[in-house]
C-alpha cells in the first residue's frame, strides 16, 4: 500500500517506518525544512531506541522517503495519515490549527479516492470537522478515520509493532478494510483490532491517557499522605498491587507526570467537558495534583536546609540534577517536570548543574543557561562537583546503579533527593548520605 504520514514527529516518525517495516512505501511528509533535510541525509532528528536501524533499513530497500512535497505526497498515496501535533491552547484547549491546515492541503492536492486517518490526538467530533474541510475542498471520494496512538516514548517501536491493541473509528466498510490490511501484520499475536465509530475512537485516546495520568497523581497523593502519615509508600504500593483488579504498573510515586501527552489531554478532556456542559471534577483534581506534585521536591529542599520559600533563600547553593527528559529513553521535554524543578531552584537563587543522558541538546532549547545559573555537565559524576545535594528527576536506567564513593569524593554536601525512589533508603543512609525519597521513610 502507498502511505503518507502528514507529519514526521515522534508519532508520524515512528509509525511511518513501522509501515514501511511491513511492506508498505511511506512518505514522511513534514513542512520543517530542517527535520526533512537532516531524515534526508540519514540523520534521525529525534531519540527513540531502534528507530535508526527501521529507517536505515527501509530507506535500503527504497521503502521510505522523507519530503516537504506534500502536493506530491498526496497524489502518490492511498491512505493519509495525519500525525500532526495538537499542542495545548493558552486556555488548554487542543489546538487544531495544524490538523486543519493538513485537511485542507491533502483536500486541494487528491487525484482519486483517498482514506484520511487522523491519528493525532484530537476531541471528539474533529474527524467531522475534518470531513467538512476536505468536502469543500474537493470533488473527489475520501473517507476520514480515526486511529488513536497509544505507542509510549522510549519504546515506541515495540508498541507500534506489538500493540496490545489498536483501535479505528470508521464510518465506511472501504475504510475498515483498508485499515485491517493495514494492521493485519501487527496483530500476529491475536490482540485485537478494536472497531468503532469516529467518535467513541476519538474519545478513547483521551479515556485511556486520563485514565493513567489519574492513576499517577493518586498514587502521588497516597505518597504525600503517606509521608504525613508515618507509611511508606514503597510498602503500600506492593500492598495493593498485589490486587489483580488494581496491578503493580503506572503506580510510581514521582514529581509528577510531564510529556507531550498527559498533561494537555488531561486539560484538553476537562474542555470538552465544559463544551458539552459537564464539569469533570475528577480530571480537574488529576491536573491540581499534578501541578503541586512538581514543588514536592523543591521544598524538600527548602526543609532540609532550614530556608524559606523566598527569593534568594538558596543564594550560594549548588543543587546537581540527573535527568532532564519527562521520562527515561527520549529526549522529548515537553511539559518535563525538570523545567519546573529547575526554574524554581534558580529563582530561590541557586545555581544548577544538570546531566541528561540524551536531553541535553533539547533542554538548552527551552531552558537557556539563566545567565550562567545552569550548565549541563557531560557525565553524571561531574554534575555533581561541589554540589551541595543531589536531585534525582529522571529515573534513567544509568543513575540506578551509582558509585557513592565517587558522590562521596565530588559533593560538597550528603544529601539525595529521589524523585522517583529508585534508590534503598536504608544503603544510601548507610553508605552516609541523608535520603528523601517520595513518600517513604
Ligand atoms: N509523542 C507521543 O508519545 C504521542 C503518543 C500518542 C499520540 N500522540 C499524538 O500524536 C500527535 C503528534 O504528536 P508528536 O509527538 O508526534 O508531535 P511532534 O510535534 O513531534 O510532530 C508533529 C510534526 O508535524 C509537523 N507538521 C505540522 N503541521 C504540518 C503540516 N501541515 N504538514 C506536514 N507536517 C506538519 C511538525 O512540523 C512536526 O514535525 C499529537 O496529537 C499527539 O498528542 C503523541
Amino acid at each position: 500500500m502507498n502511505i503518507t504520514m502528514i507529519g514526521s514527529g515522534y508519532v508520524g516518525l515512528v509509525s511511518g517506518a513501522c509501515l514501511a517495516d511491513s511492506g508498505n512505501n511511506v512518505i514522511c511528509a513534514d513542512v520543517d525544512k530542517e527535520k526533512i533535510a537532516m531524515l534526508n541525509s540519514g540523520k534521525v532528528p529525534i531519540f527513540e531506541p531502534g528507530l535508526d536501524e527501521v529507517i536505515a533499513r527501509n530507506i535500503k530497500e527504497k521503502r521510505i522517503s522523507f519530503s516537504m512535497d506534500i502536493d506530491y505526497a498526496v497524489k502518490n498515496s492511498d491512505v493519509i495519515f495525519i500525525a500532526v501535533g495538537t499542542p495545548m491552547s493558552q486556555t488548554g484547549e487542543a489546538d487544531l490549527t495544524y490538523v486543519f491546515n493538513a485537511a485542507k492541503m491533502i483536500a486541494k492536492s487528491m487525484n482519486g479516492y483517498k482514506l484520511i486517518v487522523d491519528k493525532s490526538t484530537v476531541p471528539v467530533g474533529t474527524a467531522q470537522k475534518v470531513k467538512e474541510i476536505i468536502s469543500k475542498n474537493t470533488k473527489h471520494e475520501f473517507d476520514v478515520a480515526s486511529n488513536p496512538e497509544f505507542l509510549k516514548e522510549g519504546s515506541a517501536i515495540e508498541d507500534f509493532a506489538k500493540p496490545d491493541r489498536v483501535v479505528i473509528g470508521v464510518d465506511s466498510k472501504k475504510a475498515s478494510q483498508i485499515l485491517h490490511d493495514i494492521y493485519e501484520p501487527f496483530l500476529r499475536t491475536f490482540h485485537p483490532l478494536i472497531v468503532m465509530d469516529v467518535r467513541s475512537a476519538e474519545m478513547t485516546t483521551y479515556a485511556a491517557n486520563c485514565f493513567l495520568a489519574t492513576k499517577i497523581s493518586f498514587i502521588n497523593e497516597i505518597s504525600n499522605l503517606c509521608e504525613k502519615a508515618q507509611a511508606d509508600i514503597n510498602l503500600v504500593r506492593e500492598g495493593i498491587g498485589a490486587d489483580k483488579r488494581i496491578g503493580y504498573e503506572f503506580l510510581f510515586p514521582g514529581v509528577g507526570y510531564g510529556g507531550s501527552c498527559f498533561p494537555k489531554d488531561v486539560l484538553a478532556l476537562i474542555h470538552t467537558g465544559k463544551s458539552f456542559g459537564y464539569k469533570t471534577k475528577l480530571l480537574e483534581a488529576v491536573d491540581e495534583v499534578n501541578e503541586e506534585q512538581k514543588s514536592v521536591l523543591v521544598n524538600k529542599v527548602l526543609e532540609h536546609f532550614q530556608k524559606e520559600n523566598i527569593e534568594g533563600a538558596l543564594d550560594g547553593f549548588t543543587f546537581c540534577v540527573w535527568g532532564l527528559s519527562f521520562k527515561p529513553r527520549t529526549d522529548d521535554m515537553r511539559q518535563a517536570p525538570s523545567l519546573v524543578i529547575i526554574d524554581r531552584l534558580i529563582k530561590l537563587g541557586a545555581c544548577v548543574q544538570a546531566f541528561d543522558p540524551v536531553a541535553e541538546e533539547s533542554a538548552k532549547s527551552i531552558l537557556g543557561n539563566y545567565n550562567g545559573k545552569l550548565v549541563y555537565a557531560s557525565s553524571q559524576y561531574e554534575a555533581c562537583k561541589n554540589a551541595d545535594a543531589l536531585l534525582l528527576i529522571t529515573e534513567w536506567s544509568e543513575f540506578r546503579k551509582i558509585s557513592f564513593e565517587t558522590l562521596r569524593q565530588t559533593m560538597k554536601g550528603k544529601v539525595i533527593f529521589d524523585g522517583r525512589n529508585i534508590y534503598r533508603p536504608k544503603n544510601v543512609r548507610q553508605e552516609g548520605f541523608v535520603y528523601y525519597g517520595m513518600g517513604t521513610l
